[in-house]
Formats: C-alpha cells, structure tokens, sequence
C-alpha cells in the first residue's frame, strides 16, 4: 500500500567483517497504526528499531533492503538527507533516566529538541512544553520544568519523553520497551497514556516488547522474531487465537494469562532461547 507511513523491505544488517544480525526483515506500518515487534532478549527488536532511526551502533551496517518512511528511501540517505527525513520520526526509550542528560533541567532539555526540530522561539518552545506536559498528565509543569532527572520518579521521567516525543508532531515513533523500568502500576498508566497520545495525534508507533501482555493492550499487529528472523507476523487478534508458528506458541506458553490463572508456564525451550 503507498500510503503506509513504515515500510521496511528486506532489511538485513549485520556486524562489520562479524554475524548477520537482521535477516531480511519486512513489515509495514499504516497511519495511525501500532506495530508490536516481540520477541526474547538479542532477537533484534531494538535493532529494527535503531535501524529505523538511524542510529545504528558503530560496528553494525544495513547490508541489504530498504526502508521507506513516507515514501522516502531511507537506507544511502547522506547524513543531513537523513537527519531531515528523520525530523518526523522520535524514539521513547526504555530507561527515561539515562535518555536524560543529569546536569540539565527538563525545560532545556524539551526545549532543545522543540527549538532544533520546530525552529521555534524560547517563548514559543516554552509554551509548547508547557502544553505537552499538560498532555501527558504531569501536575505543576512549571514546577517539574525546573527541575533536574533525579528529582523526578521513573514515570515522571517517562512522561516527560513521552511529551518531548509527540511535541516535534512526529509521523512515526519507536517505542522501544517503554514500560520494562518502571514499577508494574506505573506500566499500566504509561502503557495508557502512550495509545491515548498515540489515537489523539494519529501517530504510527513501532512497539518492542518482550512482553505479550503488551501487544494485546496496545498493538494493531505484530512481527514475532527469534535470531534476527521473522517468525511470524500478523494482525494481533489472528496471533493470540491462532499462533501459527511453534516459537510463538513457546513465548504464549511462557506468559502468564490473568484469564487463565490456573495454567502451568513453560519456560521457552533451550533451542529457542
Ligand atoms: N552495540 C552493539 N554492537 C554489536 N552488536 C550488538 C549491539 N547491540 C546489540 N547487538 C547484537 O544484536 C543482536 C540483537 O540485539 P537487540 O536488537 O538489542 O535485541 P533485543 O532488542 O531483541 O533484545 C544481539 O545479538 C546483540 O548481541
Ligand atoms: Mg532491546
């Protein structure tokens, strides 16, 4: 479809002179849409995610495919094409305190990124966090601008870059484990607040997650990757009444399901982890 936001075609990337670590990988995300890529730990979630965002760490190449962003080949994109088409994608990472900077307060910090990606004045980007802060549910934004990260608890953290994320307006985020550092209630009004912003501004989101539980919650459909390979990949409904795949029978086994409190978890099997 040419109207999809997200199209990853036959990507593959892999360690310089070293192991492949995404097999031709594709999917695709239309507007509006939440994407779950799940999967155990080293399968290549956050790398699908990086590659996105083009910010791939040192040693790791894309060797093969493409990915399209609004009809744009990102892949061979010169640094500054690619810093452009990137101004409508963002990332919500997964530990909000280290995505801080310790040293600053939040205020320069939202205003920054609203100043560079907005070409906004101070007043202005003042304004808009301010704003973006109200969004997120955050009481007393101007209290909580002048402080630093420290003085915040996990999920004020997280609401902040939740608030910095959607204020650049993006077509895309990446959500990378967004909830995984934070205590379990916390998950639940974060994991809220990230589909209400996500239908309100009609915002695509590529969702990884270890946790299934997740994916029913907040994704449209999934990608299940084991080893940087697709396993299987389908509208969430279709994967939690039909999981075609053994692997992702293996990860339903090993999650707990509230509506089924007598079931005995099976750990993956060895050859699957
Ligand atoms: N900075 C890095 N340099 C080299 N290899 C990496 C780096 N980060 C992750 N990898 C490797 O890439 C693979 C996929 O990792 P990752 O995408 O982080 O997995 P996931 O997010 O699914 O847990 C793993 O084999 C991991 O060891
Ligand atoms: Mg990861």
């Amino acid at each position: 479809m040419s109207d999809d936001v997200l199209a990853i075609e036959n990507l593959s990337a892999a360690i310089r002179n070293g192991p492949t670590l995404l097999h031709e990988i594709s999917l695709r995300l239309a507007a509006g849409e939440v994407h779950g890529l799940v999967g155990t730990s080293g399968a290549g979630k956050s790398m699908i995610g990086r590659c996105v965002l083009g910010i791939l760490p040192a040693p790791v190449r894309v060797t093969a495919g493409g990915i399209r962003f609004l009809g744009k080949q990102l892949v061979g994109l010169s640094e500054r094409d690619r810093r452009a088409a990137g101004a409508s994608l963002a990332l919500i990472p997964q530990d909000p305190l280290s995505a801080l900077n310790p040293s600053r307060r939040i205020v320069s910090q939202m205003t920054d990124v609203m100043r560079l990606r907005l070409h906004l004045s101070h007043a202005e980007a003042y304004a808009r966090a301010l704003a973006m802060l109200d969004e997120v549910h955050i009481r007393g934004p101007q209290d909580v601008l002048r402080r630093y990260p420290h003085e915040l608890s996990g999920g004020m953290r997280q609401r902040v870059l939740i608030a910095t994320a959607f204020a650049c307006e993006p077509r895309l985020i990446v959500a990378d484990e967004p909830t995984t550092a934070l205590d379990v209630t916390v998950q639940k009004q974060i994991l809220r607040l990230i589909r209400e912003l996500q239908r309100k501004h009609g915002t695509s989101v590529l969702f990884v997650t270890h946790d299934l539980g997740v994916v029913a919650k907040i994704c449209n459909s999934v990608t299940v990757l084991n080893a940087g390979r697709i396993v299987e990949q389908a509208p969430v409904a279709d994967i939690f009444l039909r999981p075609q795949d053994a692997y992702t029978q293996a990860l339903f086994a090993a999650t707990p399901r509230y509506d089924r409190p007598g079931d005995t978890l099976r750990p993956l099997p060895a050859d699957f982890a």
